[in-house]
């Protein structure tokens, strides 16, 4: 067997929809069961979390689960541990720049959901301070990792589209008020006092995809609004939503891409995924979703004629060929964890850092800014 390098993992906001199952559950412990992340030297690095919150109780609840013995509610207490390398965060968004900001001063690394703070000045003074003290920083950027973006960014890489010329993305589903069936959602996501709203929720996400996959965000024109003005909380308590629920928002590109994205929890799903970005190019175009992807070529493109006076006789959807696999696809927060870890413990190359995060934050600063003032906003470069 091969030598375990054990690696310490302070991990905040472990209760919660995300900390728990997609980063406690399907990564790190997921990570421990598969063997641990092999290194190139040969030894296998092994997580070892210590899991942080404001209950006692549901920790240790959590923690008899799965079998760990190590949690505590006292931050300041993990975070000075000396088995400890990584603080990671997925606790409500408004706490976060607070615990970072303590995790960065007792000189661990950082790796952190998304958004990384929640305002732009914050987020950037974040970034800052990691930079300075010398940790290693890393953001969550989930949707890199799903097979159906990955195979979009395959068709990219391999030339597949020709000049890019535009994209269309439609994200959202139906999420439901709380008052006659409960709402599949945390409350604090409607309330602006709470870090809540789609904008701030979703741009980031948008900005990383875009960033990564085709260029830079230069500009956003946002239409910004809350469909649904009141909602029901997790006690069954009536409450006003005070965040926006749904953002109509352009985005330009460099080298002359439009981005078009609606994110909405006020829309029904009418399509295959609850994600779907469609691209087109000169050569050729795609839509992706989570898990597939779907092209047409030019050269296969049929040739539509407008014609209301007749019924619609192609089948445009049995038009396109899907993309295959041609890959094992993990779950992409785990994926992207190993690549955090392996930088932590190697120095392994690693993107998608807190300077990526506050341009994401950014996005979403700037974008409510144009919904507020009615006018297509530039996105300058971040000063370091
Ligand atoms: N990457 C993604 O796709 C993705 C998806 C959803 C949410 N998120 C991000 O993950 C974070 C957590 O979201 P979630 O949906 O898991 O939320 P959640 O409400 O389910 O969990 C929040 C966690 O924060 C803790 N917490 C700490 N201080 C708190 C306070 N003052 N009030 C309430 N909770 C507090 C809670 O105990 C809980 O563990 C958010 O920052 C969110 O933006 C990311």
């Amino acid at each position: 067997m091969s030598t375990r390098i054990p690696i310490g993992i302070v991990m905040n906001g472990v209760t919660g929809r995300m900390g728990y199952r997609q980063h406690l559950v399907r990564s790190i412990l997921a990570i421990r069961d598969g063997g641990g992340v092999p290194l190139s030297d040969g030894t296998v690095l092994w997580p070892e979390p210590v899991l942080v919150g404001r209950n006692e109780a549901k920790l240790r609840d959590l923690a008899a689960r799965h079998g760990l013995t190590e949690f505590t509610t006292d931050l300041g207490a993990a975070l000075a541990r000396d088995d400890v390398q990584i603080y990671f965060d997925a606790q409500v968004t408004s706490e976060r720049e607070k615990a970072i900001g303590l995790a960065v001063a007792a000189g661990r690394h950082i790796y952190t959901e998304k958004p990384t703070a929640t305002t732009l000045h914050g987020a950037v003074e974040l970034a800052r301070a990691a930079d300075a003290a010398g940790v290693k920083h890393g953001v969550v950027q989930d949707k890199l990792f799903l097979p159906g973006l990955r195979k979009l960014q395959r068709l990219v890489d391999g030339g597949f589209f020709g000049r890019i010329l535009s994209v269309r993305g439609e994200f959202g589903y139906w999420v439901f008020e709380g008052d006659w069936q409960a709402a599949q959602r945390p409350s604090w996501n409607y309330r602006t006092a709470d870090g809540g709203g789609i904008v701030v929720d979703m741009f980031p996400h948008w900005h990383y995809v875009l960033e990564q996959l085709f260029a830079p965000v230069r500009a956003v024109t946002a239409h910004v609004t809350t469909h649904i003005p009141r909602r029901w909380d997790e006690r069954g308590a009536a409450y006003e939503a005070t965040a926006d629920d749904s953002a109509y928002g352009i985005f330009e590109l460099d080298g002359g891409v439009v981005a078009q994205i609606n994110s909405s929890w006020a829309v029904r799903v009418y399509r295959d995924e609850l994600v779907e970005f469609q691209v087109d190019g000169t050569e050729g175009s795609a839509v992706a979703g989570l898990r597939a992807c779907r092209v047409q070529h030019r050269a296969t493109t049929p040739k539509p004629v407008w014609n209301p006076d007749l019924p619609v006789t192609d089948a445009f959807r049995a038009q396109w060929q899907e993309v295959p696999d041609n890959d094992e696809y993990d779950n992409g927060f785990k994926a992207q964890w190993e690549i955090f870890l392996r930088h932590v413990a190697e120095d392994a190359p690693y993107t998608w850092d807190l300077w990526s995060g506050a341009r994401g934050v950014q996005l979403a600063e700037l974008g409510l800014q144009s919904a507020r003032e009615g006018r297509r906003v530039e996105v300058p470069e971040l000063g370091r």
